[in-house]
Order: C-alpha cells, then structure tokens, then sequence
C-alpha cells in the first residue's frame, strides 16, 4: 500500500516522552500492589485533585434531546458562553462566545491557529525552555518552524529583548519570515509566571517587528506563588493589539483526558478560519455538558481553585525539600506542577547525548520517567523536567530512586 511523505515523516518522528509515557503505563509504580513499579513523572498532568472534582462530573449530566444531533461544531454557544464567563474573571478582560472556538484539546486548537496564520515554512519565535508538544503542533501537519529564543540559567530564565533579538535574527539568516512570537505564561517547563514588564516588553517587541501574539495559558488557575498571572489579553488591549489566546481544561481542571481546548481571538478573520477548522475536531456535546455544570457552579470553582492552588503549593514545597535534599540543584516554582531540576554535576559529558544516557539510565535503572531538557529545547545539557502534582509516597520514592541511581555515578567536580 502506497503511504504518503506525510505520513512516512509522521512515523520517522521520534517521541521520547510519549513512547515513556506508556512504558509507564504498562507497568506502574502502586505502593502496597506493585513497589517495584514504574513511577512516570515526565506527564503534565494533575492528579491531587481527582476527588474534589469527582462528584461534579460524575453527577447525572441532564442530557437533553438537543445533545444529541449535531450543534455547532466549533462548540455549543451555551458552553462557550459559560466559558467566555470563566475565562473573562480568570484574565480579567472581556472575552465573548462570539469570539471563541472549541476543539479537542490545545494542541488541536494551535495546530489549527498555525494554519490560520502561517504559510507552510515561515516562523513563530517560543523562548526556550518551551513544551515539548509545541514542536509537534508546529510542524507535524502546517510545516511551520519553531524558532527558539533561548534563556538559561546564568540570565534567571528571563525572557530579555536581546533574545527575542537574536532569534529574529536566526531567522532571518535561515530565510524564515517569522508571523508571531508564542508565550506560555504561567510556563510549562519552568514552573513560573513572567512580570508585566517582562510581559509588556514583548508586546512591544511584537509590535516594533508586526508579529502576532499567541499566548498559552493553560495554567492560569495553577499559580500558586507570590506573583499574580497577568493574562496577556488584558495587557495587549491596553497595548491597542490583538491577541491569541489558547485555554484548555486538561491543566488547571486536571481533565487532560477530556481532551477539550479553546481558542479566544480579536482576529475575527482567524477566528472564522479555526471555528471552521474545528468541524474536524470538535469537542463531544456529551463532554461540554459536564464542564458546562462544572462552569455555572461558582461556589464550588472556588472552592476548588482554592484547593488546588493549596496541595500544589505542598507539592512543589515538598518537591523542592527532597530534590535538594538529595543535592539536586532546582529553579523556584511559583505555579504549574513542574521542576526544572539540574543534573549536570551527574553527565558524563557536558553535552545532549550524555544527557540522554542519563535520561534512558534513569528510567532503566530506577524506572522513574523524568524528561530530558533537550525536548524543550533548554539551551544547555543536564537539565531536567519533573512534574510533582502526585502523591507524596510516590515522590519520596520515586526520589530516593533517583538519588540511588545517581549516587552509583561519579559526580564531576563542579
Ligand atoms: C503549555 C501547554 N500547552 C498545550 C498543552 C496541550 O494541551 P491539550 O492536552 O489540551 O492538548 C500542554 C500539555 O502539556 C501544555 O503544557
């Protein structure tokens, strides 16, 4: 059977986390029924807050008839306007169902936004550390090119003007024509929330160099530090420009199996071309029934946000007290549910393939899943990313596995 270059590219595509995702699955870690088990803390997902939300989605959903044929397939104007209720006090600007587009999942809606908004080949600049998934909705299917901005740890992480400069400048010497600079915020590896005037510096640096803004913030009602998550729809409206915001339920709502995203944009021409897009991947009306019930109970969204931002809060405290416990360097967290944690003092060799020997050590020997710096493009080798929102006999252990194995290693002199 003939299979496309497409395809035949799909499957040359090597995908570390997924593929150590399932070999977790296969064989996980249960304290009393199986010790010896796998223990996967490479997936960003929450699982401290399952029994708070368990009797909201497991209450009767109240179907009616009209949930069972065809609604808007870009999401059913009930649910988005429950959701332009939610994201409008979560960003703390106005957001309407009228300027919203549902799909099945984030990756699905930025997969479909990069179609929108980019011709096959041109750019769109991340600072780096970025999720790893973004390569993937990049190019798998639209061939658009990630352009990393690097930051390290010797700059705090922080994204600077000079290297939102210098990835321009990388792109233009590869003859890339760059439409849009994305930002997470509050940030999937890094665990933090960016300032306004780290924020307002990249609207002027999109505006100065007319790119579009896309921001991720899935983990707006994840943040659990001192600095407040400014959302950058409020600050591009004070700005006078537009603004792509992607929103999903899989982080700050634990429901990654739910598969449900969202995308708010004042692009109304955009906003038409995903909306219809969405016909090939929409959200179930069965799905957005339950979360439209979860959405109209304030008392209980804040009882539950409350809650959530608490038990990560003692998950990252913990976290931080047994990694560093063990000599394993960590950067400050102040929302999500990761750690950016260093093992360089333990590679072999400063480099990403003495990074990813340790990474395979790691799973093999002490059959605990943590990701490798380099699938999120993290400027220097040693870098790791560990995500924390478990119990906490699973992170002692899951720690205590890590520093056995590495203790077997020589450390190099610092
Ligand atoms: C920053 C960020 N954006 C998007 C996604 C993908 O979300 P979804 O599962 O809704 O496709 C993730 C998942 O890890 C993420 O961390």
């Amino acid at each position: 059977m003939y299979i496309s270059k497409r395809g035949t590219k799909l499957l040359e595509n090597h995908q570390p986390l997924v593929n150590a995702h399932f070999r977790c699955a296969q064989d996980p870690w249960a304290a009393n029924v199986n010790p010896e088990g796998y223990i996967n803390l490479g997936t960003a997902e929450n699982h401290l807050v399952y029994d708070i939300l368990k009797t909201k989605l497991n209450a009767s959903p109240g179907f009616d008839e009209a949930h069972t044929h065809y609604s808007e397939l870009h999401g059913m104007k009930c649910f988005r306007d429950k959701l332009a209720g939610f994201l409008t006090n979560t960003t703390s600007h106005n957001i309407t169902a009228d300027k919203l587009a549902v799909a099945s999942g984030s990756s699905a809606i930025i997969d479909m936004l990069m179609f929108a908004m980019c011709e096959p080949g041109e750019g769109i600049i991340i600072p780096a550390p970025y999720y790893a998934g973004f390569d993937h909705d990049l190019k798998t299917r639209v061939n658009v090119e990630p352009i990393p901005a690097y930051t390290d740890a010797e700059n705090g992480f922080v994204i600077s003007q000079e290297v939102l400069q210098q990835a321009l400048i990388q792109a233009g010497k590869r003859k890339i024509k760059v439409r849009g600079i994305l930002i997470t915020n509050p940030n999937n590896p890094l665990g933090s929330v960016y300032s306004d005037s780290t924020l307002k510096m990249i609207i002027a640096f999109a505006k100065e160099n007319k790119l579009s803004i896309i921001a991720d913030e899935l983990y707006a009602r994840s943040v659990y530090g001192k600095r407040n998550y400014t959302s950058l729809a409020r600050l591009t409206e004070e700005a006078g420009v537009g603004i792509h915001l992607v929103y999903g339920f899989a982080k700050d709502f634990g429901l990654s199996g739910f598969k449900v995203g969202a995308l708010y944009s004042t692009d109304e021409k955009i906003l038409q071309v995903v909306q219809q897009l969405a016909y090939f991947m929409p959200v179930s009306n069965a799905a957005q029934k339950i979360l439209y019930n979860v959405l109209q109970d304030e008392a209980f969204l804040n009882y539950y946000f409350a809650e959530n931002r608490k038990r990560l809060y003692a998950a990252s405290v913990h976290i931080h007290e047994k990694l560093n416990g063990a000599g394993i360097d960590t950067h400050p967290t102040e929302a999500g549910f990761f750690v950016w944690l260093n093992l360089g003092k333990w590679l072999s060799a400063q480099t990403f393939d003495a990074e990813m020997d340790l990474y395979t050590y790691i799973l093999d020997e002490a059959k605990v899943n943590i990701s490798p710096g380099q699938v999120f493009h993290s400027a220097d080798p040693g870098w790791f990313r560990l995500c924390y929102a478990r119990e906490p006999e699973m992170i002692n252990q899951a720690v205590s596995r890590i520093a056995t194995v590495l203790g077997k290693l020589e450390q190099i002199p610092a």
